[in-house]
């Protein structure tokens, strides 16, 4: 920067040297990597294999032994009293004679190294040219108000011996290893707190204002830890599946039990406000009973704000004795009492633990909804439709799915539009086609009258283009239908949340469906687990 522009800058009150800085921190010394197994150190002319450690304090006082300075008897003394505390007490109690210890083959195999160095091939140099210049752009500058200035030393020295000049008492003695442990970090920020806890998987975390909630910088999904996170969940409900129908059996003889807490189901986190409510908190004024309605007996009327303040809306017939049951809870109440007042999610989930280890209800979702999936995928996939059919297909099961879960969505804004454009392209496309045949059709006839090769040809080359715009029109017909029963409904929650990826991945490899068509790059990324892992027999 021109003297001149540094005058025209801000003045900082005396002492205050700036005001943003930023930068990536150092860059430490590369790890010691320990000596081949055929370089040999001698102590009293026998063969001695060194500890890591002490192998590398010896492999500085080797790289100088040409040096004067390993001759001096106080450089000696002092590198030997450093060393010697990197020993292994095995080692010091053999090594404790320096005059002993014979480093040439060390010694030796360094220059050989650095003979080879001089000799690397071109490309060999420029890797390595490249990839010291890709650690400068990253960590060689910082940003210092507004300026993006060159760091001069942001390697950290790496370990070695103190040469020291002329008779420097400290002369010999280990320069340390630099560790993260060691740096103080000057930045713009004064942090809260630098944390180092491998027992938890977050990087960032603070506290959010509106709920007092602790929120997470987190990996990214496809990271390993994500992962196996993730299979969990799958292998729980897989677990499930084998003693689902105990726990259903139980349940129905429990609905006959004189205590109250043991015949019904507060999932909300302290400190919501939205009126939202599970299966611990419904209200009196959230149901309504119906001995009969519509032609069908005992139907329970749901009407509440369930999980993210989407309405649930839903006629379930029950058996007659959760309907009784059901009556009597409701018993001298008003609308807006708890329907199940004895029960809360503490007791709740104490419950489900009781029956099977891990169990909540959120393990029942995602039992069910995978479960589902698996079912609505044998019975609606056709062996012999085409790739566009058998993706309809799938989609569709997911919106059984989706149904299920009550995943509904407010059509997009831009969905009567998007329905219009998709409309047209098919008329086109249909005007298209219809062309093609009449060309068809009329090369058809002259082939008819002149039988030679090359009106044969032409016929063949307008089957192909009939054949292509039909392909062309099915597509686009089926992604409309497909869209038009996504209209209200949301896939995304449950294929992302509830539904096993294995089945889907054993589903698109069993039929050849390329897993891209149901999967976006991020899911990719997320089921990267499941990807590797199912083969297209898998079994929910
Ligand atoms: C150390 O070893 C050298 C070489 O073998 C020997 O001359 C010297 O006397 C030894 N010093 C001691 C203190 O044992
Ligand atoms: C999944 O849930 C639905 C609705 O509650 C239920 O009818 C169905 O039986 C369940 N399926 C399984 C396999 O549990």
């Amino acid at each position: 920067r021109a003297l001149s522009q540094v005058r025209k800058e801000e003045r900082y009150p005396e002492g205050i040297k700036w005001k943003f800085l930023e930068h990536k921190g150092p860059v430490f010394a590369p790890p010691y990597e320990p000596l081949p197994e055929s370089v040999k150190f001698y102590y009293d002319g026998k063969v001695m294999k060194l500890s890591p450690k002490a192998e590398e304090v010896a492999t500085f006082f080797a790289k100088m032994l040409d040096h004067e300075y390993t001759t001096k008897e106080i450089f000696r003394k002092n590198f030997f009293k450093d060393w010697r505390k990197e020993m292994t007490n095995e080692e010091k109690n053999t090594i404790t004679n320096l005059s002993k210890c014979d480093f040439t083959h060390m010694s030796q195999y360094f220059k050989a190294q650095s003979e080879a160095r001089k000799q690397m091939s071109k490309e060999e140099k420029l890797k390595i040219k490249e990839e010291n210049e890709k650690l400068l752009k990253e960590y060689g500058f910082c940003i210092m108000d507004n300026h993006r200035e060159r760091i001069a030393n942001f390697k950290i020295e790496p370990p070695g011996l103190f040469p020291g000049r002329g008779n420097h008492p400290k002369t010999g003695m280990l320069k340390r290893r630099i560790m993260p442990e060691d740096i103080i970090i000057n930045c713009r920020h004064k942090w809260k707190e630098v944390r180092h806890d491998n027992k938890v998987t977050w990087l960032v975390s603070w506290t959010e204002n509106i709920q007092d909630s602790i929120k997470y910088i987190m990996l990214n999904p496809s990271s390993r830890i994500k992962g196996e996170k993730d299979w969990q969940k799958y292998e729980t409900a897989r677990r499930l599946k084998k003693c689902v129908d105990k726990i259903r059996n139980q349940y129905r003889e429990d609905w006959k039990s004189k205590e109250m807490k043991v015949r019904a189901g507060n999932e909300k986190e302290e400190g919501e406000t939205a009126d939202t409510v599970g299966c611990c908190s419904l209200r009196v004024e959230h149901i309504n009973l119906h001995p009969e309605l519509d032609g069908q007996e005992y139907v329970v009327e749901f009407d509440f704000l369930g999980k993210d303040s989407i309405r649930y809306y839903n006629k379930v017939p029950v058996e007659k004795r959760v309907f009784k049951n059901l009556q009597l809870f409701m018993e001298n109440k008003q609308p807006e009492d708890d329907l199940f007042d004895r029960l809360n999610t503490g007791i709740l989930n104490k419950h489900l633990q009781d029956l099977m280890e891990g169990l909540t209800a959120k393990v029942f979702r995602t039992y069910n909804a995978s479960i589902t999936l698996q079912q609505q995928l044998k019975e609606l996939t056709a062996p012999d439709e085409n790739i566009p059919a058998k993706i309809l297909s799938y989609n569709r099961a997911n919106r059984a799915v989706a149904i299920l879960c009550n995943h509904q969505r407010a059509p997009p804004k831009t969905f009567e539009m998007s329905m219009m454009n998709l409309q047209s392209k098919i008329d086109a496309k249909k005007d298209q086609l219809a062309d093609a045949r009449r060309h068809l059709k009329s090369a058809k006839a002259d082939a008819k009258v002149m039988k030679d090769a090359k009106t044969k040809k032409v016929v063949e080359s307008k089957k192909k283009a009939v054949q292509r715009l039909e392909e062309q029109l099915m597509k686009l017909e089926v992604q409309a239908t497909d869209r038009e029963e996504n209209k209200h409904i949301a896939l995304g929650t449950s294929k992302l949340n509830y539904l096993d990826p294995r089945i889907t991945v054993a589903w698109c490899k069993k039929w050849g469906v390329p897993i891209e068509k149901i999967y976006h790059k991020t899911q990719r990324e997320k089921f990267a687990w499941a990807i590797d892992m199912a083969n297209e027999d898998y079994e929910f």
